[in-house]
């Protein structure tokens, strides 16, 4: 089956983060949005129909995650990842943001270390302060916008007594998956220094341009027993409403420690409609996810395309996963403010703003092309006709 993802779908008056409520976000609501990490495609039919289905029943009482819940998790890591689990290794949150917190609040102290890799998905900074932990940078090295990984900077941090290491994989917003090599190398410090991982890999099913994704837990027993895997079908297949992710720990020891801290702020009921969803999606998804990459792969070969030749300035980091595009505008040479209210003012544009992503964000914005072509042509205009017109 062949599925749209031209088709254009009227998202305001949906109560919509992403549509409505520009207004109080951006200060106007006459703006083309491509912020915030969601999709305006339609979830597809197969999940859909599985949640019609479960609303035809009358009766929405409380609810367990059967055998088979865990089975679909289990064999989507399987087939897509190549990475095998028992389903004793797999738990739950109602997100992934959650769960960081809940790993902060079970294996950490107030006062601990907790090493982030920014510019990052900005959750990442609240997840430890929050608690009272301490926020330590390890920020990406960027030349012409491909970032690496400074890891003597990071052996450092953890010489000097990091407790937990969040690792974005692959890493929002500079588009990047860590290759085995990397990975083999965070692994081995992380086991020498006997630092826990918070591995998110929220947009590894999202891999682009014959990228592979390698969970960092499947590297070895040595490394899986000191991570945390978050996975979740809401980025891939745009179900970021329904509130449902998987949280994989092979070490059963740590598994027992997450799964009191879920019990003990009782979440992990979860919620009917999720678990109906993230089921059908994980059984019934290759197809549409395979489309939904070839989709993604042509609309950033088209913001490169017309981007490159309007505004060639523009620095686009390479995108190797997912569908958030990471621009550097410097060379405008605005402040943070003035580029913040240029983007709003001139382009019309809702992006998100670099600088709340961390160190390294200043003068970049993050735009989101998981758009139909159409949507994602009219952004790059307006952003390219505002530059030009700034002259
Ligand atoms: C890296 C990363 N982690 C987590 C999330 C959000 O996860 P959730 O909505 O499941 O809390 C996002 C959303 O953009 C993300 O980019």
């Amino acid at each position: 089956m062949k599925y749209d993802f031209d088709k254009i779908i009227e998202r305001r008056g949906t109560d919509s983060v992403k549509y409505d409520l520009l207004n109080p976000v951006f200060g106007s609501e006459d703006l083309l949005p491509m912020w915030i990490a969601d999709m305006d495609f339609e979830v597809p039919d197969f999940i859909r129909e599985a949640v019609i289905e479960r609303v035809n029943h009358p009766v929405f009482g409380y609810t367990y995650r059967p055998k088979r819940f865990f089975n679909a998790v289990a064999s989507w890591m399987q087939r897509r990842h190549g990475w095998e689990l028992k389903s004793n290794m797999i738990s739950f949150s109602p997100g992934v943001v959650p769960a960081l917190n809940l790993c902060v609040m079970a294996f950490t102290d107030p006062g601990d270390r907790i090493v982030v890799q920014p510019p990052v998905y900005f959750p990442f900074f609240t997840s430890v302060t929050n608690h009272d932990r301490e926020l330590v940078y390890n920020q990406l090295v960027e030349q012409n916008g491909q970032y690496e990984i400074d890891f003597d900077h990071l052996e450092e941090q953890f010489r000097k007594g990091a407790k937990m290491f969040f690792l974005c994989h692959p890493h929002n917003p500079v588009g990047r998956v860590w290759k085995e090599t990397e990975l083999q190398r965070l692994a081995e410090l992380c086991v020498r220094y006997r630092v826990l991982v918070i591995s998110d890999e929220i947009h590894s099913d999202l891999i682009l341009f014959g990228n592979k994704h390698i969970p960092l837990a499947s590297l070895g027993k040595e490394i899986a027993d000191q991570t945390i895997t978050c996975v979740a079908p809401s980025k891939t297949f745009n179900l970021a409403g329904l509130y449902s992710s998987a949280v994989i720990i092979t070490n059963q020891e740590l598994k027992k420690n997450y799964d009191r801290i879920l019990d003990v702020v009782h979440v992990g009921g979860g919620n009917i409609f999720g678990q109906v969803a993230m089921k059908a999606a994980y059984t019934h998804g290759d197809d549409w996810l395979d489309q939904l990459i070839g989709y993604l792969e042509k609309n950033y070969a088209l913001l490169c395309e017309l981007l490159g030749s309007s505004v060639p300035e523009i620095t686009i980091s390479p995108l190797e996963a997912t569908y958030l595009v990471w621009l550097d505008l410097s060379f405008l040479g605005k402040n943070d403010k003035e580029l913040k209210a240029f983007v709003i003012e001139q382009a019309r544009l809702g992006l998100n703003d670099g600088p709340v992503f961390g160190p390294g964000g200043e003068q970049h914005q993050r735009i989101n092309i998981a758009t139909p072509a159409k949507v994602l042509e009219e952004g790059i205009g307006r952003l390219s006709d505002a530059v030009l017109a700034a002259g």
